[in-house]
């Protein structure tokens, strides 16, 4: 029975930071309103918030389809695409929010880290946007978007833990402020969203019944439901390096040399479906979950050996594509039941790339009053953009060993 304080996703009383003004709903309270833009990977997503969080208009455009037939994402294909959904889903979240540009007291996009072409067709679109209507603009890092989402619906003081996941990205940090955070570890190669899609790719789950609509994520959980995970059991990577570093490359290794076997025994060809399909995604999902869960139990034993979290009631909040994976919830929701951590992870629409996201980054810059910039600014998108200061080699020198804690999960 897992404890009823894991994954823990309410929408609480929205924060009392209204003003007075005469604008966007008459004379009377009303809160400053900012649009979110993100376009940093193959998700155009744009959306209206109020600085409650209140969510007054959002529109997404994935790009998810078109990536799963050309078996991933190729960016001019993601750049020709945003640049033809821009315009459309801004302009829907807008209408949708009833609010008129000149109503809005700033526009925040994602301006780093990503696809350069991607994160580049947001930004034109939002430099044209602030320049035309006169409108401040916020600079937004993806990964601090995500991290900071959870704040939007409920109310979680700094400082806290956060582990992201994504297609992208695989980090764990303490996050202090807006725009403050410790990197504690990151991947040496591979995020586990990609290991998971090119898992899936390399089994063509595409051509399994039940996946072809699916993410390579999203159909590595479902197919492990009825799988046996015992019939492969894939080694947890890194289980002599005493840090809080991910590695997920040697992982796809063993998994593809075990589809090449399997392959050769039932004599079948690369591209086929395999009868063991179930049992390998249950395997490959439990070993990126158990990764994920040994490092975050590290990172939680260095901060509160290094004081880092409140040592009243720590938080763990784990966001990004890959934590709407209910396995690797419940796996972490283990390790923090055993060492008295909170965890929290907002609902999946809030974990994969969205609008809302960035709007609220923007709301939280906006209050602090930090990071904003007037409609002329020039300012360029980073690809590559570490998060915060970074603390890896701190880390990696207490060499913190972590009792072992057996991941029993039902699914
Ligand atoms: O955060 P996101 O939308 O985009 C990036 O910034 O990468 O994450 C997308 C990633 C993909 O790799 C996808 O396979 C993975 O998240 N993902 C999942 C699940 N849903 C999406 N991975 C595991 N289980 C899921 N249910
Ligand atoms: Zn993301």
């Amino acid at each position: 029975m897992l404890p009823s304080r894991a994954v823990v996703v309410r929408k609480l009383p929205q924060l009392p930071h209204r003003l007075w003004c005469t604008s966007a709903f008459g004379s009377g309270a009303c809160s400053r309103l900012v649009l979110g833009i993100e376009t940093s990977c193959d998700d155009t997503g744009a959306a209206v918030l109020d600085e409650t969080g209140a969510i007054l208009g959002e529109s997404l455009h994935s790009q998810k389809e078109v990536h799963l037939r050309s078996g991933g994402i190729i960016p001019t294909v993601a750049q020709q695409l945003h640049k033809e959904h821009i315009a459309r889903v801004v302009q829907e979240a807008m209408d949708r929010s009833g609010v008129s540009p000149r109503q809005l007291s700033a526009v925040a996009t994602t301006v780093k880290p990503g696809l350069a072409l991607s994160l580049g067709i947001g930004l034109k679109f939002s430099l044209e946007f602030v320049r035309h209507h006169n409108k401040p603009f916020i600079p937004i890092h993806h990964m601090e978007a995500h991290a900071l989402t959870v704040r939007m619906l409920q109310p979680v003081a700094f400082p806290f833990l956060v582990l992201l996941i994504s297609g992208g990205h695989s980090l764990l940090a303490v996050a202090r402020g807006v725009s403050d955070f410790l990197l504690l570890g990151q991947t040496l190669d591979e995020a586990p969203g990609d290991t998971l899609d090119k898992v899936a790719r390399r089994l063509s789950l595409l051509k399994h019944p039940h996946c072809s609509t699916l993410s390579g994520g999203q159909a590595i959980e479902h197919l492990a439901k009825e799988g046996d995970r015992s019939k492969f059991p894939f080694r947890t990577p890194m289980g002599q390096n005493y840090d809080c570093d991910f590695s997920f490359a040697g992982l796809r290794n063993q998994v593809t040399m075990t589809i090449m076997k399997k392959e050769t025994e039932e004599g079948i060809e690369q591209g086929s479906l395999l009868s063991c399909v179930n049992d390998i995604a249950a395997a490959t999902q439990h070993a990126v979950a158990a990764h994920l869960a040994k490092r975050t139990h590290r990172a939680i034993l260095f901060c509160k050996a290094k004081g880092l979290l409140p040592a009243c009631s720590p938080t763990l909040v784990v966001s990004g594509g890959v934590a709407s994976n209910q396995y690797i919830r419940k796996a972490l929701a283990i390790i923090t039941e055993a060492t008295g951590v909170n965890l929290l992870c907002p609902p999946a629409k809030f974990c994969t790339d969205n609008g809302v996201m960035i709007a609220w980054n923007g709301v939280e810059r906006l209050r602090e009053g930090t990071g904003i910039l007037p409609h002329n600014v020039d300012v360029s998108y980073e690809p590559k953009a570490p998060l915060g200061v970074d603390i890896t080699a701190e880390v990696k020198a207490a060499a913190i060993k972590v009792p072992s804690v057996r991941l029993k999960i039902t699914s």
